[in-house]
């Protein structure tokens, strides 16, 4: 029996322009997926126990229980699985990671998958090859769209800044604050509602990513002098931007709001794709409780989450 794990991620600045090609600068965090392999002659089977899930139906009729989240990780197990010819096993997936919530859940089970699987059979993969196996799985999956930034930071642990190339940076952590709406979103519709804005207007959309990309530059010397006072307006601008390309929400907005409003939070911002999922807040010293009450009466459900963790790693005990 072989286990691996791979953590979530916050992007904290860059989401959508890093898909034509600008920078964005992401953090691995504290919560991961694990994916435990075990020999299982003549059959292959996959188990999801624990996924986040936020919902499911069932059928009175049928009987059967329809869930997004469980069919979207089944779908993912499967593509690794053809990828590296791998059968006759069990493959079983944890998750703490809420699902299609922009934290990065399939990332991190594609990446911890591909990794068990990778010391189960024995076959080598060095990180590199790790991360590109998985980039082109999600893409596959996701029909050709999306950037290397969540298998990336998967794999790798920290801090990236993607853009044509993948920069690994080693940054100070940073104590977020994470307000989930709780209503899924769909990255693959959310991505090409903003390339479909691009393609009709590139002379606005264009000036739009160049100055999404410029912050996320920006904020890497911010991060790294810990100045952030500054690193949280960014954060601000970064959202307005976000606004601008329409992927916000009325609940995303709330509690962005409700972050900020009372000088709570230094700055706060959709995370991932927006549409639903998550919005994260930078609070000031000491003030992190304070924020995640105004979070909750915003109607989020909040944690915290610290960036800059360990990237895909066998687990010892399985
Ligand atoms: O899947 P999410 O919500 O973390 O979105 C990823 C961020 C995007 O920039 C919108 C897409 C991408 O592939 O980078």
């Amino acid at each position: 029996m072989t286990a691996a794990s791979a953590p979530g991620k916050v992007i904290l600045f860059g989401e959508h322009a890093v898909v034509s090609g600008a920078a964005a600068l992401g953090g691995a965090i504290d919560l991961r997926a694990r994916v435990t392999v075990e020999d299982m002659p003549g059959r292959t089977q996959i188990d999801a126990c624990n996924l986040m899930l936020q919902g499911f139906s069932y059928d009175l009729i049928s009987g059967q229980v329809n869930s997004t989240g469980a069919a979207n990780a089944t779908r993912y197990i499967s593509a690794v699985l053809k990828e590296l010819e791998a059968r006759d096993l069990k493959v079983s997936v944890e998750s703490c990671i809420p699902a299609a919530s922009g934290l990065g859940s399939s990332a991190a089970i594609v990446v911890a998958a591909i990794a068990a699987l990778n010391s189960h059979m024995d076959l080598r993969l060095p990180k590199k090859e790790i991360a590109s196996k998985a980039h082109e799985i999600e893409k596959s999956v996701q029909n050709g769209l999306g950037s290397p930034t969540d298998t990336a930071l998967a794999t790798y642990g920290g801090h990236c800044l993607v853009s044509s190339e993948i920069q690994l940076i080693d940054l100070p952590g940073l104590e977020l604050v994470v307000g989930c709406t709780g209503r899924p979103h769909d990255t693959r519709a959310e991505v090409e509602r903003v390339q479909r804005l691009h393609r009709r207007r590139p002379e606005i959309v264009d000036l739009v990513f160049q100055a999404i990309g410029s912050i996320s530059s920006s904020a890497v010397s911010l991060m790294r002098e810990q100045r952030l006072e500054e690193l949280g307006e960014l954060m601000n601008v970064n959202h307005g931007l976000l606004e601008a390309l329409g992927v916000g929400t009325r609940e995303l907005c709330e509690m962005i709001y409700a972050a900020r409003g009372a000088g709570r939070a230094l700055g706060s911002k959709i995370t991932g794709a927006g549409g639903g999922g998550c919005m994260i807040a930078l609070p000031r010293p000491d003030g992190a409780a304070a924020l995640m009450v105004a979070l909750e009466q915003a109607r989020g459900t909040v944690f915290m989450a610290r960036t800059g963790c360990e990237g895909v790693r066998l687990e010892a005990d399985p």
